[in-house]
């Protein structure tokens, strides 16, 4: 077969794969599957890009696969499930760079190119540059390491965001009419693009940082999308695209299911301050210890788990699954509820009951759950704050209002796992925890589980 129709079928095959693996990532039971054949797909089209004419340089691309493979399979290896944000923010950084040099390069190669390669190269630089920097900043928030996850907020910011984007417009525009002549003007767009990035960022509150991670992920698509058409590679141009509009689609799920506006998400400065709100919340809360909590345990016939941010940070979902077990032995339905932004990032939760080896079976998603709630004997809330709010239904003036919850108060015994009265990621009071039919039980939400778990086992 002549060697550029080789190369195309192999285009095409892998193409196909990262749609069929796009697809099936929408599903728990098929997702691990769906990355393999993705991968499959990234090195079919690694191979065919190789055996392209003029890929002459093996030493120079082998070095980089090797390099490149040995970070990879250290990085995966070694990072923590909780850490996942962050790691992801790197390689959007990592792609955003990888365009931003590519289309560099590419400019000492061809000043004179065509119009279409030339706002091509520009968009890689400019994208490229902005991905870079913003993820390294997402990735320095999230790890708290230099700074605080705080959203950094001063006088005049969004002006000088604005002036600095106009500036990049304008220079793009000089500079796509005659490439040849602004070297410096592109080492001037180069810069501006890499400060952008910092700038865009900084303002966003660490919370918010996942939201920011799959924008970042959409823009690390694009700019390699530009670049393929800088050095016209098909291949590069689908994958940027697929990663492109999928990141773009999974952000706006995300603020859909924070009930933000997108824009809110990236100019509000969320967290910046604690939402004080007037609450006209009544009643007390009523502690229950672990001992009486058992005994309604021990009678429920249905169960339900909802896991939330303090369940990651508690470490709490293998003692969770050993609960629902002894439950389950004891003649219990047992359930877990999903809501869609539990945790700090998409899936948060179903990635740690998934790793606690909880039946797929048993997870139901928000919309599926609501409806048996009211007939549920005990819903145990664990370290859930936010979507578990009933305010979010009834409280126009909550800054969550309108945001689908999970209806636990509608279930007949509510247990809530946490270790104090203190408000979860919206800063703001939880009236379920004054409900009649709630009952808090505070402490680590795993040495509460194990507390229960030995209960059951002193019998
Ligand atoms: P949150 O509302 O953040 O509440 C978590 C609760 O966990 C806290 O109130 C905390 O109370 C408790 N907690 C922390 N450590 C604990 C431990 N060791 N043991 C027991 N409890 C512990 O969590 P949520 O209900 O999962 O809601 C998620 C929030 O994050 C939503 O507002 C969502 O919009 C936002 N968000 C989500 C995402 C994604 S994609 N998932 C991305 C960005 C933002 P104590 O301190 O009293 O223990």
């Amino acid at each position: 077969m002549n060697q550029m129709i080789f190369i195309t079928v192999c285009y095409i095959v892998a193409s196909v794969l990262f749609i069929i693996g796009l697809k099936r990532m929408s599903s728990l039971v098929t997702a691990r599957k769906a990355n393999q054949l993705s991968a499959i797909g990234m090195l079919i089209a690694i191979v065919a890009t190789l055996l392209t004419k003029g890929m002459m340089e093996w030493q120079w691309i082998v070095l980089g696969l090797a390099v490149g493979t040995a970070i990879g399979i250290l990085a995966a290896t070694k990072v923590a499930m909780t850490a996942m944000p962050q790691m992801v923010g790197l390689l959007n950084g990592s792609g955003g760079l990888a365009s931003l040099i590519v289309g560099w390069s590419s400019y000492h190669y061809q000043p004179n190119a065509s119009l279409l390669t030339t706002i091509s190269t520009y968009l890689a630089i400019l994208i490229g540059g902005v991905t870079f920097t913003g993820s390294i900043m997402a990735w320095v928030k999230l790890e708290e390491k230099f700074i605080t996850g705080k959203p950094i907020l001063f006088a005049g910011q969004k002006i000088i965001n604005a002036l600095i984007l106009g500036a990049l417009l304008w220079g793009g525009i000089i500079f796509c009419s005659q490439p040849a002549n602004h070297y410096p003007l592109f080492i001037i767009i180069m810069i501006l693009s890499l400060i952008l990035g910092i700038l865009a960022v900084i303002p966003i509150g660490g919370a918010d940082m996942p939201v920011v991670i799959c924008l970042l992920n959409s823009y690390s698509g694009m700019a390699g999308a530009a670049t393929g058409f800088v050095i016209i590679n098909s291949m590069l141009i689908v994958i940027g695209s697929l990663v492109g509009a999928s990141g773009i689609i999974l952000t706006n799920i995300m603020c859909k299911a924070m009930n933000r506006s997108f824009t809110n998400v990236l100019f509000s400065g969320f967290g910046s301050e604690v939402k004080k709100k007037k609450t006209d919340i009544k009643g007390e809360a009523k502690p229950i210890g672990v001992k009486d909590a058992y005994y309604v345990l021990e009678a429920a016939r249905s169960v339900v788990f909802v896991p939330g941010y303090g369940m990651a940070v508690a470490q709490a979902q293998h003692v969770v699954r050993e609960l629902g077990e002894i439950l389950e032995n004891n003649g219990a339905e047992v359930r877990y509820a999903i809501h869609p932004v539990a945790g700090r990032m998409p899936g948060h939760m179903n990635i740690l009951l998934a790793e606690a080896d909880v039946s797929y079976d048993q997870l139901f998603e928000m919309d599926a759950i609501n409806p048996i709630l009211d007939t549920t004997d005990v819903v145990v809330v664990i370290g859930a704050n936010d979507v578990v709010n009933p305010a979010a239904r009834h409280d126009k003036s909550s800054p969550i209002y309108g945001m689908p919850i999970l209806n636990v108060d509608k279930a007949k015994t509510v247990f809530v796992l946490k270790r104090s009265m203190r408000s979860g990621f919206a800063g703001i009071e939880n009236e379920l925890f004054y409900y009649d039919n709630t009952h808090m039980i505070f402490g680590d939400a795993k040495e509460t589980l194990q507390a229960l778990i030995g209960e059951f086992k002193s019998v």
